[in-house]
């Protein structure tokens, strides 16, 4: 049994996962609508009852052992704590399953026979969840790779740290090679087969550099971490230039009705939009929970009332708008094309889409210029600055900053068209779209 440290995505949310005192927000945490939407196109999440139901049949008919054991260990009463996903064949039927279990007041159903390595995780504010009761029986090498996928994101989407899984020892390597696992039981103690094969216990870091799972389950790799995103949070709101003033008052005037920000950091585009009456409601979502902390600050002090702030990934919103904005975030999203897909389905049929990034003609030593004129003094100048070159840095490096043509490729190929498009903005270094559908 070895010792573990976890990066946790945020070690100050001590014992967030233990917040839910009663099931029902614990339930509504789940989200699992908006959750089904992370997933694979393969892959599915059971939602209603009958989809529980065909899952337990094809359990019952293809787990070996006497059926209380079976139904013992299918039906742990654990479901409703979990994210239970299932691929189907050509025909309808099941041919495969897997659960994410959320560690809760409840825990997990194994507490018992896991390590004191699980205990001091969860004591450490560490955020945990379970993979289990996973079966596959066609298309196998497929079903395996979607399930894997399906559990990474649901597990990102929760802001997960360690997925916890019980496997049979002979697999530890092959996990070994492939992600990135580190062992808290050689042996477990118990079995679950006939075969009494020994098992171990892995702890899965979900925020780690795995590049070979990146490539496996086919997904870009994480452009920017969360947490430098959380760290970016209290110099986004801090401060602010004229470069970004002029988009954010430009936009403000052209937005109206129910509106989403996909990526709104601190949410500092509020103050300008308050002026303006035609708009009902402003929905600001952004994966890091630093970002929304902050922009719920300012919302407080704008006593901006239409505002709703969410941490989420925009492709886990659901609802219609009228109008989309996004400024500066479109080239850290890790699956762009997805989230542009999925960002044309909320936009309601005459709505608009403000898009916003920069381009490859982004200057970052022109723009620290005009940081330095104006900023030079501030509290956050260095903090700022220095932040913003490295993100620049690695987007120059991995070439994030595309040229307006390729935008343009790409919205279209999302189904949107291109009413406007400019490079008015940040000195010429960012690609402004007005998108329609
Ligand atoms: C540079 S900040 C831009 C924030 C803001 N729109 C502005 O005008 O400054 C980029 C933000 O995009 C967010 N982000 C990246 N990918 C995201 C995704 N898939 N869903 C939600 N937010 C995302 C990051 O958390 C980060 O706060």
């Amino acid at each position: 049994m070895s010792a573990i440290s976890i990066n946790t995505s945020n070690k100050t949310k001590l014992k967030k996962n233990r917040k839910f005192v009663n099931e029902e927000s614990f339930y509504s945490s789940l989200n699992r609508k908006n959750a089904s939407k992370v997933l694979p196109k393969t892959m599915k999440l059971a939602k209603k009852k009958q989809e529980l139901f065909k899952i337990k049949q094809f359990k019952e008919s293809h787990c070996k052992g006497d059926r209380p054991s079976v139904n013992a260990f299918h039906y742990d009463g654990f479901d409703d704590f979990s994210y239970v996903i299932y691929g189907e064949n050509n025909l309808g039927q099941v041919i495969s399953t897997s659960r994410l279990l959320l560690d809760s007041v409840k825990g997990f159903p194994d507490d018992s026979n896991f390590p004191k390595a699980v205990s001091d995780m969860r004591n450490q504010g560490v955020k945990m969840a379970e993979l289990g009761r996973l079966l596959v029986v066609e298309d196998k090498v497929k079903q395996f790779r979607s399930h894997y996928k399906s559990i990474f994101l649901l597990a990102k989407m929760q802001k997960i740290d360690v997925v916890l899984i019980v496997m049979k020892r002979k697999h530890v390597s092959s996990h070994k090679k492939m992600m990135s696992v580190k062992v808290l039981a050689n042996e477990m103690g118990c079995s679950w087969d006939e075969e009494q094969a020994e098992l171990s216990l892995v702890a899965w870091e979900i925020n780690a550099e795995q590049p070979k799972f990146y490539k496996w389950v086919k997904l870009e790799v994480e452009k920017y971490s969360t947490q430098l995103w959380d760290k970016y949070s209290t110099s986004h709101l801090g401060v602010m230039v004229s470069v970004q003033r002029d988009v954010y008052k430009d936009l403000s005037e052209r937005l109206y009705g129910k509106v989403l920000d996909a990526g709104c950091g601190s949410g500092r585009i509020m103050a300008y939009l308050q002026d303006n009456q035609q708009i009902s409601s402003y929905l600001g979502v952004d994966a890091s929970d630093n970002m929304i902390k902050h922009a719920r600050w300012l919302k407080e002090q704008l006593s901006f009332d239409q505002a709703t702030l969410d941490v989420s990934l925009v492709e886990g919103i659901s609802g219609k708008f009228d109008c989309i904005v996004s400024v500066h975030s479109y080239y850290s999203w890790c699956e762009p094309q997805q989230v542009l897909a999925h960002l044309y389905k909320l936009l309601r049929p005459d709505g608009a889409f403000f898009l916003v990034t920069p381009n490859d003609d982004f200057d970052p030593e022109l723009l620290t210029k005009v940081v330095r004129q104006e900023l030079l003094g501030h509290p956050y100048y260095d903090e700022f600055i220095s932040i913003n070159q490295s993100i620049a840095e690695q987007a120059i490096a991995q070439k994030l900053y595309i040229p307006m043509d390729e935008l343009i490729v790409r919205v279209h190929q999302a189904g949107f068209r291109v009413k406007t498009a400019h490079n008015n903005f940040f000195l010429g270094g960012a690609s402004y779209l007005e998108l329609v559908r």
